[in-house]
């Protein structure tokens, strides 16, 4: 897996975070499918629950343009070590992944990269057949 080019467009997505409350910018890119790169960041609101995190953003924008499979996440933030994808995120994920196994970068602005899966930060997760 060559993540350079993903880490780049989740650099660049969060550069336009908007972490007013936290002061904790987060960005992520998604490998869908078909090759494209998606990239999401962290959007804050006053009302806390309204708040939606990076790998959700990049996620539901690939999805709103008819792209279901992703291949491959990189999250990047400002800390040491680099920060987890956050439970909703996962089961967001998971929802796309399904029954595949999605690599995931986790990466800061100093360079560390750790590199997990999703059935590791979410090991049997709740799961509903869709009605199709
Ligand atoms: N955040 C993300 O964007 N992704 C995560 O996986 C964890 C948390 C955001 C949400 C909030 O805007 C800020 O980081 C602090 O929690």
């Amino acid at each position: 897996m060559d993540w350079d080019a993903l880490i780049a467009a989740a650099a660049a997505a969060r550069a336009n975070a908007y972490a007013p409350y936290s002061g904790f910018p987060v960005g992520a890119a998604l490998l869908m499918e078909d090759g494209s790169i998606w990239a999401g960041a962290n959007i804050e609101n006053c009302i806390p629950a309204l708040s939606t995190c990076a790998e959700r953003n990049a996620m539901t924008t690939a999805a709103s343009a008819g792209l279901r499979k992703p291949r491959a996440v990189a999250v990047i933030t400002d800390t040491s070590p680099p920060a987890r994808p956050c439970g909703l995120c996962r089961q967001t994920l998971s929802e796309f992944a399904r029954e595949e196994d999605l690599p995931i970068l986790m990466t800061n602005l100093q360079g560390d990269r750790e590199e997990t899966t999703l059935f590791k930060l979410l090991p049997d997760r709740f799961y509903l057949a869709p009605r199709e």
